[in-house]
C-alpha cells in the first residue's frame, strides 16, 4: 500500500503558517519587510503567494511547533530540518524570506528561500522529498489557476520573484521552473491546463540557453491544440526588473508579440548557419536534423522541413529522419 503521507502534509502546512506569521510577527520582521517593499511586493501579493520569514537562528522551527518526537521525524522528512551528524537537527532555513511552493490541491510541498540581500547561497531550496520533485513542480502554478480563466495561457519563468513582480503588475499567469531547465514534465503539467505557453527567460546569456532548452524539450509534445512561444527581454532585464520599469500593460503588450517557436526555431538555425554558402547550407541541414527528429507532430514537422528545405537549397527528403543526409552515397 501506498505510505500514509497526511502527517508530512500536516507539517508542511504547519511550518508554512509558522513561517507566514513570522512575517507579520517576529521581532525582526521588519528587516524582511522592508526587503520585500524595496523590491516593491505589496502586502496583497506577499498574501496571496503565502511568502514567509524564517528568523534567525537554529532552532526556530522545532520549537514552534512543539519539538516532539513524531514532529521532529516529519520536519526532517519534509527537508525543514536538518539532521546533523552529532544526531541533532537544525533549520534549514534561517534568515531568509520564504517562498512556499503548493502542489496541485494547494498544499505547501516545499519552499524557495531568499537570502535579505546580498549573499550566498542567493536562494535556498528544499530539496527533494516524498512529496517534492524539483524537476516537476512549477512555482506559482496554484496561484495560477484563476488567472486562466480568463487568459488561457501560462507565462513560464525563471524565478520566483518574477512571479511576485508579475502578479503585482496584474500579470497573474506566471509561474516559475525553481532554477532547472525546462523538463518535459513540466511541460505536461503545463499543458493540462492550457493550450499556449509563453516562455520569458532573463535576457541573459544563461536565459537564452534556457530558452533553446526549453524549444528542445517542447519539440516532441507539441500537437493540435499546444502552441509554445518565446518572449525575449532586453540584455540585463529579467521578468521582474522588466514589469518593474515598463509596467503590466507594456508586459501584456511584449507578451502579444512573442515569437512563435517555428520562427524562433528557424530565425537561431539561421543566425548560426550562414545559408550564403555551401558549408554553411551543410551544416544548417546538420542542425535541423535533430531538432525535426524530435517533432513528433507530423503537421509541425512537414512544415518546419520545408522552410529549412528551401533556405537549405536541398530536397525535403534530405532533412526526414531515417534518411542519412545528402553527403551518403544511394544504396
Ligand atoms: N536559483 C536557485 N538557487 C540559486 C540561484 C537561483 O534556486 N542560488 C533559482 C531560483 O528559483 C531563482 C531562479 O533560479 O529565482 C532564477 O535565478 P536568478 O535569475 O539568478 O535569480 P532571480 O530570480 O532573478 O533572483 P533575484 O531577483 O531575487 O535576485
Ligand atoms: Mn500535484
Ligand atoms: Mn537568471
Ligand atoms: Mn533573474
Ligand atoms: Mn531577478
Amino acid at each position: 500500500p501506498a505510505p500514509d503521507r497526511t502527517p508530512l502534509y500536516e507539517a508542511l502546512v504547519a511550518a508554512a503558517d509558522y513561517y507566514r506569521t513570522m512575517l507579520r510577527r517576529h521581532q525582526q520582521a521588519r528587516r524582511a519587510a522592508d526587503y520585500l517593499k524595496g523590491r516593491g511586493v505589496s502586502g496583497t501579493t506577499a498574501r496571496d503567494y503565502g511568502l514567509g520569514f524564517a528568523p534567525p537562528g537554529w532552532r526556530n522551527l522545532l520549537e514552534a511547533l512543539g519539538g516532539g518526537e513524531q514532529t521532529r521525524a516529519r520536519l526532517v522528512e519534509a527537508g525543514l530540518l536538518i539532521e546533523r551528524d552529532d544526531g541533532g537537527v537544525h533549520d534549514r532555513f534561517r534568515d531568509r524570506i520564504l517562498f512556499p511552493i503548493h502542489d496541485h490541491r494547494g498544499r505547501p510541498i516545499a519552499f524557495g528561500g531568499r537570502i535579505l540581500g546580498d549573499g550566498e547561497p542567493k536562494y535556498l531550496n528544499s530539496p527533494e522529498t516524498p512529496v517534492f520533485h524539483k524537476g516537476r513542480e512549477l512555482y506559482g502554478l496554484y496561484e495560477a489557476r484563476r488567472a486562466l480563466r480568463r487568459v488561457d495561457r501560462l507565462l513560464v519563468v525563471e524565478g520566483y520573484m518574477d512571479v511576485i513582480a508579475l502578479a503585482g503588475a496584474g500579470v497573474h499567469h506566471a509561474v516559475a521552473t525553481l532554477g532547472t531547465a525546462t523538463t518535459a514534465d513540466h511541460l505536461d503539467r503545463a499543458f493540462r491546463l492550457t493550450g499556449e505557453v509563453v516562455f520569458c527567460f532573463d535576457g541573459d546569456r544563461a536565459g537564452r540557453e534556457a530558452a533553446w532548452r526549453a524549444l528542445e524539450n517542447a519539440l516532441p509534445v507539441l500537437r493540435d491544440g499546444r502552441s509554445v512561444r518565446f518572449l525575449f527581454l532586453p540584455e540585463g532585464d529579467d521578468p521582474d526588473t522588466l514589469v518593474r520599469r515598463e509596467g503590466g500593460e507594456a508586459f501584456g503588450a511584449r507578451e502579444t508579440d512573442a515569437e512563435a517557436l517555428e520562427d524562433y526555431l528557424l530565425r537561431r538555425l539561421i543566425e548560426d548557419h550562414d545559408p550564403e554558402s555551401v558549408a554553411g547550407r551543410r551544416a544548417l541541414v546538420a542542425a535541423a536534423r535533430p531538432l525535426l527528429a524530435r517533432a513528433h507532430d507530423a503537421v509541425l514537422r512537414e512544415q518546419l522541413v520545408r522552410e529549412i528545405a528551401t533556405r537549405a537549397g536541398v530536397g525535403a527528403e534530405h532533412l526526414e529522419p531515417g534518411e542519412e543526409g545528402p553527403a551518403q552515397p544511394e544504396a
